[in-house]
């Protein structure tokens, strides 16, 4: 296993159209157990593969919601392969939303407050689910970065300039 780097906005391999993967082999079992590494490293609850540079429709997500008796964080990795978003709900629900290719940067977006999926997990099974709550929001980010799509594309152009320019800032502090 292997801690890959992370893509940075505005880098413009974020902006690509990832393919759907064809099949769940070893080499994408490889890419799933390196890109876990590479979230948890982060820390991060999401991450897409092309954020790590792969062009694929490959997403993966732990929330960690949950807490053991010590109040640590209890694992629960999902993993989604073809993903695709269906019957988006009228109710919409606004998140403080991050991401781990626009470090350290958050902002409030609003996206419909429920979604249906499909896709398929690491193991090769199909599922067809309804989701709410941080998984919709969450799932509705990573499957954004399949097209290219960042969170900030949802905010206002003041406002992701804003944000842009402040990525530059650190970018040059940290070089310096
Ligand atoms: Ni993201």
């Amino acid at each position: 296993m292997a801690i890959l780097p992370i893509l940075e906005a505005p880098d413009p391999r974020l902006r690509a159209i990832s393919k759907p993967v064809d099949a769940v082999d070893s080499k994408l079992r490889a890419l799933i157990a390196d890109m876990f590494e590479t979230m948890y490293d982060a820390p991060g609850i999401g991450l897409a593969a092309i954020q790590v540079g792969v062009e694929k429709r490959l997403l993966l997500m732990d929330l960690q919601e949950t807490e053991d008796e010590e109040g640590k964080p209890i694992r629960n990795p999902r993993v989604f392969i073809n993903p695709e978003l269906y019957d988006p709900s009228e109710e919409h629900s606004v998140y403080s939303e991050g991401c781990l290719s626009v470090p350290e940067q958050f902002a409030d977006v609003e996206r419909p407050a429920t979604i249906h999926a499909r896709w398929t997990d690491g193991d090769g099974k199909a599922h067809d689910e309804k989701l709410e709550g941080l998984l919709a929001t969450c799932l509705q980010h990573e499957m954004d970065h399949l097209d290219g799509i960042l969170f900030i594309d949802h905010l206002s152009r003041l406002k992701r300039e804003m944000i842009l320019k402040k990525l530059q800032k650190a970018k040059r502090a940290k070089a310096a």
